[in-house]
C-alpha cells in the first residue's frame, strides 16, 4: 500500500529561497521605515506576494500609507531584488534529501506535484533543473487564495488526478500545513516550531521513501483498526 502522490511545496523544501524571499522584504520594509526580523518571516511563509505586503505594512502600522498603486509598486520592488537574488540558484541549491526522493518516488511510480504560491515557481524549478521530475505543477496565478486555505494542494491534486486521501504534502510553513490538513492529505512538516504535521522532520535531509511509507502504512494501519 503506497500513496499514489507526493505534492511538494517548493520554497524551503525544495530550496532555501524561503530565506532569499525573506532578504528582499527586509530590504523593501527598511526602504519604508519597517524593521522586520525572522519571526515575521515564518509569517509570510506560503503567504503569496500582496498578503505578505499587507502583513508588513500591518507590523509596521503602516497599511494605510499606501494606496494600492504604491503597493503594488511596492511587490515590484521586492520580486525584483527577489528574482536577481535567484541569478546565481543551480541544482547546488536543491536542499539534502531531494533530488534523491524525487528519484526514488519515480521508481516506485508515485506521481510528483509542485503546490507553490510562488509566480517565480516555474524559474525556480528550471533553474534547478528539476523541472523534468514534476508530473504537475499547480499554477500559482490561478490560485485565489494563499495557505493556509488548501486551494493550491487541490488543485496539485486535480491536476495529477488523485484523490488527496491518496497523498501527502510537504511543507515548512505552519500555513502550509494547515493548508494540507484542510486538504485531506497527510501531512510532512520540515523545520522547527511546526504545529499539527501528521509527521515532523527536523530537516529535509531525513526525507526519503522508506520513511514515507512506513509512515503512509502506519496512518493507514491505524485508520483501519
Ligand atoms: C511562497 C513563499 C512566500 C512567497 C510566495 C509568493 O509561498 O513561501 O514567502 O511570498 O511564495 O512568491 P512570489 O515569488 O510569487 O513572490
Ligand atoms: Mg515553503
Amino acid at each position: 500500500m503506497k500513496p499514489e502522490a507526493v505534492i511538494f511545496d517548493l520554497d524551503g523544501v525544495v530550496t532555501d529561497t524561503a530565506h532569499l524571499h525573506f532578504l528582499a522584504w527586509r530590504q523593501v520594509a527598511g526602504e519604508i521605515g519597517i524593521e522586520i526580523d525572522e519571526r515575521i518571516n515564518e509569517q509570510l511563509k506560503g503567504i503569496s506576494r500582496m498578503d505578505s505586503l499587507a502583513r508588513i505594512l500591518r507590523s509596521g502600522g503602516a497599511e494605510l500609507r499606501f494606496d494600492s498603486q504604491a503597493k503594488i509598486k511596492l511587490a515590484e520592488r521586492k520580486n525584483a531584488l527577489y528574482v536577481a537574488s535567484l541569478q546565481h540558484l543551480d541544482p547546488a541549491a536543491i536542499l539534502p534529501g531531494i533530488a534523491a526522493l524525487l528519484e526514488e518516488l519515480h521508481h516506485q511510480h508515485i506521481r510528483v506535484g509542485l503546490a507553490s504560491v510562488s509566480l517565480n515557481a516555474p524559474r525556480i524549478l528550471q533553474a534547478l533543473r528539476l523541472k523534468g521530475q514534476f508530473d504537475f505543477c499547480a499554477d500559482a496565478s490561478q490560485i485565489e487564495h494563499s495557505k493556509p486555505d488548501p486551494e493550491i494542494f487541490l488543485a496539485a491534486c486535480a491536476g495529477l488526478g488523485v484523490e488527496p486521501a491518496r497523498c501527502i504534502g510537504i511543507e515548512d510553513a505552519q500555513a502550509g500545513i494547515e493548508a494540507i490538513n484542510a486538504s485531506g492529505m497527510l501531512s510532512v512538516g520540515v523545520g522547527s516550531g511546526l504545529e499539527h504535521a501528521d509527521l515532523l522532520l527536523p530537516t529535509t535531509a531525513e526525507l526519503n521513501w522508506p520513511l514515507l511509507q512506513t509512515f503512509w502504512l502506519t496512518k493507514h494501519s491505524a485508520h483501519a483498526v
